[in-house]
């Protein structure tokens, strides 16, 4: 059974409907041309930045929806409504997302809303759109993760974990529904070219230093079009990691092999490009008033 379902879905692209989140710009717009391009048969654009969905379907003659992906329901309503207009979905692209700066500092309702936006809203997509991937002998879920996902984001907490635990969701996916013909790959890039500071509602953003001199810009910026191309490549071979900087594999495979001597070198690399100080953990320094008195 699950070997004639592998064969139905071997992921040609081709007349597949695909639904891409966060396609108004950056990954999501770059992975909405090129399905377009690889002949997909229709692609819906989900952004919560309507006028950018539009923007981008209008370029491939594809359809737009304005849809916040922490609404489960707006979720549910957006598969339904494309199966009867367009045909079982074959591809969900759960790619929408931000950046924050911040530790232990941070307030639960900031680390609350980025874990509705990077791990919800896979399960929202999945939830909504496995069913009938199912009933239509199979589909291919793309989660977009990233490297803080397998190793760390230095100065933020939230994408940090967040990040991680889309990683996780995607792993758990890719083993729970495969003999249901459900293929999974999970995209974990480093810095990308794409507006994702300036589309972070966050102010502190400025601690990111900009892409090229950020931490994740330290093995090279890659541009979106060929994330896309990756993706595409990843999905048709059925390789579950999406690794456009392949160092990533490298550095994941030292944490794994010397985690005590991982987490020191990411130390160095924290003090490295904080060489001014603060350090990211000095926002919570004690006061004066919480330190032990000096003895005598
Ligand atoms: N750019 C990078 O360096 C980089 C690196 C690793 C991972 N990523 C991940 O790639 C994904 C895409 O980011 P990007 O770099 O293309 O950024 P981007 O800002 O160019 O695109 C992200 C899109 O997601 C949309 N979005 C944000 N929150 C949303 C919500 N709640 N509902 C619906 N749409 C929402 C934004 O409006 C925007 O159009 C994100 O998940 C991001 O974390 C990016």
């Amino acid at each position: 059974m699950a070997s004639t379902i592998a064969i139905l879905i071997s992921m040609d692209l081709e007349q597949r409907v695909a639904v891409v989140t966060g396609g108004g710009s950056g990954i999501g717009e770059a992975l909405t041309l090129a399905l377009a391009d690889a002949g997909a048969a229709h692609v819906v654009v989900a952004d919560i930045d309507e006028d950018q969905a539009q923007r981008v379907a209008k370029a491939v003659g594809g359809t737009a929806a304005g849809i916040d992906v922490r609404d489960e329901a707006a979720i549910g309503a957006l598969v339904a409504a494309t199966q009867d207009v367009h045909g079982p979905i074959g591809l969900f692209a759960s790619n929408a997302g931000y950046v924050t700066a911040g530790g232990l500092e941070d307030g639960n309702e900031r680390i609350q809303a980025m874990w509705e936006v990077h791990v919800m809203a896979h399960v929202h997509a999945a939830r909504a759109v496995v069913p009938q991937m199912i009933a239509n002998d199979g589909g291919y879920l793309l989660n977009t993760a990233s490297a803080a996902g397998l190793l760390t984001q230095i100065g933020s907490l939230a994408y940090s974990v967040t990040k991680h635990a889309a990683v996780a969701l995607a792993e758990w996916l890719a083993i729970t529904h495969y003999h249901q013909g459900i293929r999974v790959s999970v995209l974990c890039p480093q810095a990308v070219r794409t507006n994702i500071l300036e589309n972070s509602p966050d102010a502190a953003i400025s601690e990111w230093d900009g892409l090229d001199a950020g931490v994740a810009g330290r093995d090279g910026v890659v541009e979106p079009g060929e994330v896309a191309r990756l993706c595409l490549e990843a999905i048709g071979e059925e390789r579950f990691w999406v690794l456009p900087h392949p160092e990533v594999a490298d550095y994941a495979v030292r944490k794994a092999t010397d985690i005590d001597r991982w987490l020191a070198g990411m130390r160095r690399l924290q003090s490295a490009l904080h060489p001014d100080g603060p350090l990211p953990g000095d926002a919570i320094a004690p006061e004066p008033w919480q330190r032990p008195a000096p003895p005598g």
